[in-house]
């Protein structure tokens, strides 16, 4: 296959470096993005080339940082259906069902695009933290890559994410003081020369994550809906979402503004909406947790900023849901339209409900929820009308 896409460089705060660098360090609330020639790309190709592809995040191999996209490190992770949801009482309303990714997940993306370039670069040992869904995925490609991957895991996570991890053979190591992992994980990489993969200490999760944007965008015959609704944690998702839709406005191939983005964070970790809410334009580090076992466990996200300048930029909202309200939705959806998803993703539905409430979406504005995983991460959550 043909080298169409290229990393030209990664920008590193100030600094632009090569795209063959493992080097990714930073100032310090600073995170490498990769960036490409689009002016290039976009004389040499369009958008109709895309419908040749295979039926997976590689049909967008042109945008993505692979020498080789043939050789891929794929499981057909992507390309996941829009589901029209009718009776939830918004009148247009979408779930993009992440859960029918090979792991269960979004976190897929990211995995298949980042271990098909770290073997490509050589990279043989690599290690990040993760509520679990990330690691899953990643202990599941690091497998198929033949690399090996280290799990830094909450010791009170959950045990499918937990036994998708052991069963691919992937290390774990459980942490009880979480708001501190992201350092604990640094100390361990510098010790033993792992790289070190955690959210938004590198630039290729995004890189397939931001296939999400070029999904959504194709399956609407390249409109865009008119509003986002993400489950957020870390905030990589989101920050991947809207860099892929302005990679898709720079090459010409929409020209609809960028969704309102929505956020839903749970009411017991909800730093970037408290920050939205106070006005401010940096997050504080959140204080007791208090959330379901799953994702969205970020007290301290060094997205908090771009996220808030997202949100303003956008018109945006951000919705703080409580473990009751989520429970409650999860139960409703599945009940209403057969869709087995996660509270995680549950909260999506409260937040629509809650941002029409306060005008920051209108009634019959097109909204699309993402639906980051499958309910069957999450079983022991799930309330059992027979019992
Ligand atoms: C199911 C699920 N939804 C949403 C998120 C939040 O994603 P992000 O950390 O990219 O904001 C996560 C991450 O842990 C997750 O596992």
């Amino acid at each position: 296959m043909n080298k169409m896409s290229y990393l030209n460089a990664i920008n590193i705060g100030e600094i632009a470096r090569p795209a063959s660098t493992l080097d990714f360090s930073g100032s310090p609330g600073s995170f490498p993005l990769a960036r490409y020639d689009l002016a290039k790309i976009r004389n040499v190709i369009g958008r109709d080339e895309i419908r040749r592809g295979p039926a997976s995040i590689w049909r967008y191999w042109m945008l993505l940082p692979a020498d080789n996209p043939a050789a891929a490190i794929t499981m057909g992770e992507g390309y996941t259906p829009l589901v029209e949801l009718r009776a939830l009482g918004h009148q247009h309303l979408w779930l993009k069902d992440e859960g029918q990714n090979p792991s269960g997940s979004f976190k897929d993306r990211g995995a298949s695009v980042g271990f098909t370039r770290y073997r490509e670069l050589g990279v043989t040992a690599l290690a990040l933290n993760s509520t679990g869904n990330a690691s899953a995925a990643w202990a599941l490609y690091a497998a198929r890559a033949g690399i090996r991957c280290v799990s830094f895991l909450p010791f009170d996570g959950q045990e499918s994410t937990r036994k998708q991890c052991s069963l691919a053979g992937g290390e774990i190591h459980f942490v009880q003081d979480w708001p501190n992992v992201g350092s604990l994980v640094a100390r361990e990489c510098k010790a033993h020369g792992w790289l070190n993969v955690s959210a938004l200490r590198e630039p290729y999760r995004i890189e397939g994550k931001k296939t999400l944007a070029y999904e959504i965008a194709e399956q609407f015959d390249w409109r865009l809906p008119n509003a986002i609704v993400f489950p957020t944690g870390g905030g990589q998702g989101v920050l991947a979402l809207y860099k892929g839709f302005q990679e898709l406005r720079e090459l010409g191939w929409i020209t609809d503004p960028d969704p309102k983005l929505i956020i839903t964070q749970y009411a017991g970790c909800a730093p970037i909406t408290k920050a939205f809410r106070e006005n401010q334009d940096k997050c504080e580090p959140w204080g007791a947790i208090d959330i379901l076992s799953g994702g969205m466990k970020s007290p301290n996200p060094v997205s908090g900023p771009a996220i808030l300048a997202l949100l303003r930029r956008t018109r945006g909202t951000a919705v703080a849901v409580t473990n009751e309200e989520a429970l409650a939705a999860e139960s409703e959806m599945c009940r209403a339209e057969g869709v087995f998803i996660c509270p995680e993703v549950a909260t999506t539905l409260v937040g629509v409900r809650k941002a029409v409430e306060s005008g920051a979406v209108a009634e019959n504005d097109r909204v699309v929820l993402i639906g980051t995983a499958t309910g069957l991460k999450s079983l022991s959550h799930v309330r059992d009308p027979m019992a």
